[in-house]
């Protein structure tokens, strides 16, 4: 492996969210933070180059978008995924959770109902229920191991009037890789009741093999023209904190009625660095992106060896995609507060309490694993002895 994922960055005292809060959050600064979903692996180092290159211009001026940062998404998706997605379709936006509450915004009424499917990742929640509108769950079913769509539910949700669905693809937490079949039937529904569908694709590059991304716009011309999709580099290569992400709409009117709010908001300005960085993502670093899959790969597979040895107890849900184990622990208790209390006083690790994610999450932990694996070991070991104590 070209990059050395086992190298212990140290992050404490540099402003990060993961490392510099858990005090604050969880009480204790020798807690071992594996929660917020960002990678304590460095960027690719073709990122960090430009990156420096452009902090070496030292005039941090106003700055313009160029063909060649829209030629590189649309190559990356089309050469990674085989999604065809003109130029012209793509809006800049701060993050994707902006393009999540933009569109419930701008294509939906105040009092409308927006679907979910539960438990997922929690601003789903804030964004609906923060521009006024009604989040109607179609809580996900655990059938063999694996999270499904209830279809049955969510056409009751649509019949009634259902005016939007927040998609997840691939789904935080549980990580599950929707399938084409699955997405076409959702589709299909959403066509015949006039739902539109945001899907919220940031973690499209993060699939382990055998669980292939389907992009839901890419099914259709039909389905594309119901469709918001927000993504961005940023979750891929560790990008989170340059904020820089895109929308792609291919229905002109809609993207039109998008973009005018954009700039309405001033928020369509290039930041100076996230042009570039976004650019080496997509054009000089796959190969990163390919040793990092494996390498978080082997951090799940010890993960799942390792508790199903030490805290036979807990059943961790096999991710298909997404660097986050969602782990079963009813077994222990069903109690947010009681799982907290196991975390962040006994065992001094910090996952994410389930019921963040809905009250279907309560008794699961979700555990980032893309940390090297000498801090994976140590945070297992200390959960695990805690729970055996
Ligand atoms: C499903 C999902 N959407 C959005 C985000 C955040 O994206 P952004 O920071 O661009 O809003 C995350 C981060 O963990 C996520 O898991």
């Amino acid at each position: 492996m070209a990059y050395n994922f086992d190298e212990l960055i140290e992050r404490r005292n540099t402003r990060s969210y993961k490392w510099d809060q858990v005090k604050t959050l969880f009480g204790d600064e020798d807690i071992l933070p594996l929660w917020v979903a960002d990678m304590d692996f460095y960027s690719p180092p073709a990122v960090r180059k430009v990156i420096q290159e452009r902090a070496e211009i030292g005039i941090f001026g106003y700055s313009f978008r160029t063909p060649s940062y829209l030629e590189s998404i649309t190559n990356w998706f089309k050469r990674r995924h085989q999604w065809t997605i003109k130029s012209d379709w793509i809006v800049d936006v701060p993050s994707v959770v902006t393009t999540l509450s933009l569109s419930i915004d701008l294509f939906t009424e105040k009092g409308d109902s927006v679907v979910i499917q539960s438990p997922v990742y929690y601003p789903f929640y804030d964004v609906i229920k923060g521009n006024g509108r009604k989040i109607e769950r179609n809580p996900l079913q655990m059938i063999n191991g694996r999270y499904e769509m209830d279809f049955a539910h969510l056409e009751t949700l649509f019949a009634a009037g259902a005016k939007m669905m927040l998609l997840c693809n691939p789904h935080n937490p549980g990580g599950r890789v929707w399938e084409r079949e699955t997405l076409e039937r959702l589709a299909q529904l959403a066509l015949q009741y006039n739902v539109i569908i945001v899907s919220d694709e940031i973690h499209c590059d993060l699939t382990f093999p055998e669980h292939p991304y389907t992009p839901f716009a890419s099914l259709s011309e039909e389905v594309a023209n119901i469709t918001v999709t927000a993504l961005a580099a940023t979750k891929t290569f560790n990008l989170p904190g340059l904020h820089t992400s895109f929308a792609v709409i291919s229905n002109p009117s809609m993207r039109a009625i998008f973009d005018q709010r954009v700039k309405v908001l001033s928020i369509h300005m290039a930041s100076h660095f996230a042009q570039d960085a976004v650019q080496a993502a997509y054009n000089e670093s796959e190969q990163w992106l390919e040793d990092m899959l494996v390498y978080v790969k082997g951090n799940m597979d010890y993960a799942v060896a390792y508790l199903a040895e030490h805290a036979p107890a807990i059943k961790p849900l096999l991710s298909e995609g997404t660097y986050l184990l969602w782990l079963d622990c009813r077994a222990i208790s069903e109690e947010p507060a009681v799982l907290k209390e196991l975390m962040h006083k006994k065992a001094k690790v910090a996952f994410n309490e389930g019921s963040m994610f809905g009250v279907e999450g309560a008794g699961w932990l979700r555990v980032n694993m893309a940390c090297p694996r000498s801090i994976l070991e140590q945070a297992l070991k200390q959960f695990a002895d805690a729970i055996k104590g």
